[in-house]
């Protein structure tokens, strides 16, 4: 196709920054905040107000492509081969909310339901994520200009024990698939005596984009998260596949997940990856039936 990703990069680019600007200068009042599913699933005006301008600038620009977005999703909506901008204007809006600086916006394209463009931008931090397909994964930052991921050297994976994990809670915090997540953390963290993995830690920082791009630095070995839709992963998946990771079910033998599944494990790069994603798994107790 004739689709020029670099000049779609850098207008996501673009866009990223003034969203950003907008990000850092709301003041969210708690009062005003309102909720989704319920009081963990948090909207703000700032959200709305950014996907408005996010959607209105892409559509402008690319008027024959489509758009998904966090706060226009309707349920039943879903990714088509054609070419698509999938966009979340706050990821970790409970962050926002509580002025946490750990939030992004999060800027996807597909194309035949591949991410090809991702773009990830902490305005707190002034960190910029961006991977092209084919062309690798960048951060940019005043701290380290830019620079190619992963950020350190990726050593084989040799023993789950080893690991830095991220979790998430998410917003599903009742039945089955909260079991679901409870004993899997439970089963990581534990001393290898009472039956764990004894992971060397886990993390929680509330941004499913920034937590790809944890894993796609080599920072992190693995993050595991059911509830995900398509605009916290898409950005964050180029990013880390560029940086030379893997995204995989995050059900036992799922291999293949979907951009729009709700299911992710997500690995760094380095040799016996396939091997740590098996260990992985068998921490993971039951199913999580999120599709
Ligand atoms: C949320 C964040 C959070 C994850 C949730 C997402 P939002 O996105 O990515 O880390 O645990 O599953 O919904 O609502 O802040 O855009």
């Amino acid at each position: 196709s004739n689709i020029n990703l670099q000049e779609i990069h850098d207008f996501l680019c673009d866009i990223a920054h003034k969203a950003g600007e907008i990000i850092i200068t709301a003041r969210p009042a708690t009062s005003r905040t309102g909720s989704k599913a319920n009081s963990a699933e948090l909207v703000t005006e700032t959200d709305k107000a950014i996907e408005n301008i996010l959607n209105e600038k892409l559509r402008e620009r690319y008027p024959d492509f489509k758009f998904m977005g966090e706060e226009t999703y309707q349920p039943g909506d879903t990714l088509t081969p054609a070419p698509t901008f999938i966009v979340d204007p706050i990821d970790g809006t409970t962050n926002f909310v509580h002025a946490y600086p750990y939030a992004c916006i999060s800027l996807g394209f597909t194309v035949d339901m591949e991410p090809v463009v991702g773009v990830v931008f902490n305005p707190f931090t002034d960190q910029l994520f961006t991977g092209i397909k084919g062309q690798g994964s960048y951060l940019t930052s005043p701290f380290h200009k830019r620079e190619k991921l992963p950020l350190r050297d990726l050593e084989p994976f040799d023993d789950l024990s080893k690991c830095l994990v991220i979790t998430e809670w998410g917003t599903e915090r009742s039945g089955h698939n909260y079991d679901v997540k409870v004993n899997t953390f439970r089963k990581l963290c534990a001393d290898k005596k009472d039956g764990g993995a004894m992971v060397q830690s886990i993390r929680s920082l509330g941004s499913g984009a920034l937590n790809f791009c944890s894993v796609a630095a080599g920072s992190v070995d693995l993050y595991w998260e059911g509830g995900n839709y398509a605009w916290d992963v898409c950005a964050g998946w180029v990013i880390l596949k560029e940086a030379g990771g893997e995204v995989v079910d995050a059900n036992p033998g799922g291999w293949q997940p979907k951009v729009d599944g709700r299911r992710y494990l997500a690995v760094r790069g380095g040799d016996g990856w396939e091997m740590i994603v098996k260990e992985f798994w068998g921490c993971v107790e039951g199913e999580l039936q999120i599709g």
